[in-house]
This record gives C-alpha cells, structure tokens and sequence, in this order.
C-alpha cells in the first residue's frame, strides 16, 4: 500500500519526533493530541526540534513549508484520510487499549495502524482493533528525526502486505527499516540491556572505575559510554527495563543491585544532578565521577571472576544475546550488526567484534566466565555451532 499521509496520536516525546521525521519527509501529518493544552505543548514540540534544525542549518523558508505541512488537532474525525496512524502515547496497556479502539473507529479501514511502544506486545495492541492483519510495530528510536533505525515488528496476525509498506515506509524516511520478530524488547534494546548490566557488574566487581568503563568502551566500539549513557536515560528507567526483561527472559537478564540501590537515593543520573558521575546545578555540565557510588559499592558483595578489567567482557553478553536471537530468527543475519550500529551508533555491530575477538577466543572466554559467574555467560548454541564448523565468521 502507497502511504501517502500519516496521523500521529500523541505528541509527546516520540510522537513530536516523529511528525517532524514526517514532514521533513514531504509527508502531510495530522497531529492528534487528547486536549488544547497539550496539544499546545506538544506542537511547541515540533516548533522547538525545528528551531534546532534551523541552528544547525536547515533554512528557514524549508523549515516553514516542512510546518504547512502539520496539522493539529484533538478531534479523531481528522484522522478518517490518513493511510497510516502512528500511535506514539504514553507505555501503558490500558491507555493503548483506549486509543487502539479510537484509532480503530475513525480510521479509514484500508489504513494501516502503527504503535511505537517500546515494550508491549504487537500482538495484544493488534488485537484491540478489527483489523489487527493492518496493525504493526513501528519502533522509532529517540528523536525519532535523527535517529537511524526504525525496527518494523509484525504481529502474529499482520499481513505481509502490512509489513512490505511498513518496510518501505520507514525507507522512505531515510531510515534503515529492519524487520524484527515480536520478542520482549524488541532486537536492539534488548542486547542493550544485557551490555548495560554487564557494564554494572564490572564496576560492581570493583574491576574498574566509572571513567575507566565508560572510556574503554567508547575506545572499542560506542560513542558514549554505558555509565553515562545509564545517567542520560535515569537510573529509574533503567531499573524498569532491567526489571522487565529479567521477568521476560530469566536468569541472564539479572539486574545488577547497584541500579536498585541508586533509585533508591534518588541518584537517577542528569534528572537529579547526581548518578554515577555528578552534574553542575545551573549548565547541567558533567562534572566528576560520584564518590556517593564507592559507597554503595561497599555493600554490595559480587563474585570476583578476573583479576582485571577486560573491555571485551562488556560485550561478551551482547554478542551472545545476538546469536540467542538469531536463533530465534528475530532478524536476519545481515540486518544484525547493521541495526545495532544505526540504533546506538556503534562503530561495529556485536557479530563483527565477536569475528574480530575470533569466534573460538570468543567462546573460550565465555565458557571460562560461564564457570565463574554462571548463567549469563551461558554461550549460545549457535556460537558453539559455529566453533565446531571452524567458521572465522557467521557472515
Ligand atoms: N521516550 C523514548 O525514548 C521512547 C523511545 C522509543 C519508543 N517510545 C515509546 O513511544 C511511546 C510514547 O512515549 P513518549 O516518551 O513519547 O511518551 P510521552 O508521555 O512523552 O508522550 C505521550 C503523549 O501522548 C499523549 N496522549 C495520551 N493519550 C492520548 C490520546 N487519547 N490522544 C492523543 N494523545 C494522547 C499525551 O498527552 C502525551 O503528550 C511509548 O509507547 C514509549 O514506550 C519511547
């Protein structure tokens, strides 16, 4: 199906994010918001992104004709001639249910209906509408406008027509749209999460202090470090998520306890001036690591697995949580390393490092942590699989 208008529900982070993605794709967007005052808000969103583009560039009369292009409004009637409803409203089950029903009412019926939800299933949100062969994952990243990946999730029940426009919808906004199997957290946060507790354990370990993480990383394969990029999202979020994809996938997903311990002091990162590192008041500037962290260091007790800190380690987990999903077939291999490079900006995608370690070296570590801090370092069949063919790399 030719997409050739959007709605966007909700204009809040992601859904301001988005509809500026949109026009500046040359996309007509209703913009749908649940009353005036936040409706207000949400399109002094959109003016404020477009105002940052205008400082980094993009000319004014480009940025005007983008804005001709945005409507707003809090009326469902108004969306009835979109060809696709991006849903992009607060992660709750009982409000998405709400909007799934609106959206399902005053839609055209041929339109297709996506939701940006990080989290839910696709296959419960497409099942609160008539239609749930139309309904897909669209998983924009934050700001959506400058973010490079889309991941495009079917539902038990989408169509492959549904998932072919979904596809080539997100191309069509300069992304790389990857197809991506309904698992919880979909493919990219999800082997986030498991690079982002294995940076706590170490430090919980004491095999390293936070600058010394935080910079090894960035040396090796990302462009922010995981210490910092824990204190952008909040420590709180942070917690939520570790918490949510320990219940989702077992042992291996394991919180670190320093994370609980940090939400309990309130030292939730940037939003509270206080996380691993410490925040000037007024600029917001990172200043220094916080000694506040050496203390709770102190009371927690962690099995010691190394003498000293290993940068491959952090990402031991990650690469074999994608050789996890590929077993899974969450994505095909040559989308893997692509979509982890576009969604976190890593230089090079988890399959490529574990290629460069050496698959054997590779599981060799594993295996050798796996004794020491159990589950988490369980290797993957697949991995072993490759090892025993003496392959150099899965590509
Ligand atoms: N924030 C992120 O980094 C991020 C990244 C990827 C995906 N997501 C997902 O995107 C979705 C939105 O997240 P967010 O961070 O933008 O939330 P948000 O709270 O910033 O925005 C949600 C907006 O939806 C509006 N809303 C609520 N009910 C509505 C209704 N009936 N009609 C119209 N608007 C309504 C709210 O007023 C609010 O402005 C969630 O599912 C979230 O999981 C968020």
């Amino acid at each position: 199906m030719q997409i050739s208008s959007v709605a966007v529900i909700g204009a809040g982070t992601m859904g301001a994010s988005i509809a500026v993605a949109l026009i500046s794709h040359g996309y007509p967007v209703i913009l749908k918001e649940a009353n005036d005052d936040l409706l207000k808000k949400g399109l002094a969103n959109v003016d404020k992104i477009q105002k940052k583009r205008i400082e980094k560039g993009l000319d004014a009369t480009t940025a005007d004709e983008e804005m001709n292009r945005l409507t707003g409004t809090t009326d469902y009637a108004r969306i009835a001639d979109a060809d696709l409803v991006i849903e992009a409203v607060p992660e709750n089950i009982d409000i998405k249910r709400a909007v799934l029903n609106d959206i399902d009412e005053h839609s055209d019926v041929n339109a297709i209906i996506a939701t940006n939800t990080s989290s839910l299933p696709i296959t419960q949100i497409a099942a609160f509408t008539r239609r749930p062969d139309k309904v897909i994952g669209l998983h924009f990243f934050n700001p959506a406008h400058l973010m490079r990946l889309v991941e495009v999730i079917p539902g038990l029940e989408t169509s492959p027509e549904t998932v072919e426009s979904a596809l080539a919808f997100g191309q069509s906004l300069g992304k790389l749209a990857v197809r991506v199997d309904e698992c919880p957290s979909f493919l990219v946060n999800r082997l986030l999460g498991r690079y982002m507790n294995e940076a706590l354990y170490c430090l919980q370990e004491g095999l390293a202090t936070i600058e010394e993480i935080d910079e090894a990383a960035k040396q090796f394969a990302v462009p922010v470090g995981p210490l910092s990029l824990r204190d952008m999202n909040g420590a709180d979020i942070g917690l939520a998520v570790a918490k949510f994809n320990f219940q989702e996938y077992g042992e291996r997903f394991a919180p670190p306890e320093i994370l609980e311990k940090m939400v309990e002091r309130n030292m939730l990162g940037r939003k509270t001036g206080s996380g691993f590192y410490i925040y000037d008041e007024k600029t917001g500037q990172k200043q220094k690591s916080n000694p506040q962290i050496g203390e709770i260091l102190k009371e927690i007790k962690t099995p010691k697995s190394a003498s000293k800190f290993d940068v491959e380690r952090l990402f031991l987990p990650m690469i074999n949580e994608a050789f996890i999903a590929l077993q899974e077939r969450v994505c095909a291999v040559e989308d893997l390393d692509p979509a982890l490079m576009a969604g976190l900006g890593m230089r090079r995608g988890p399959l490529t490092i574990a290629s460069d370690i050496g698959l054997k070296e590779t599981l060799d570590k594993m295996e050798e942590l796996h004794q020491t801090l159990g589950e988490r370092f369980r290797p993957a069949l697949l991995l072993k699989r490759l090892v025993w063919a003496k392959r150099a790399t899965i590509f």
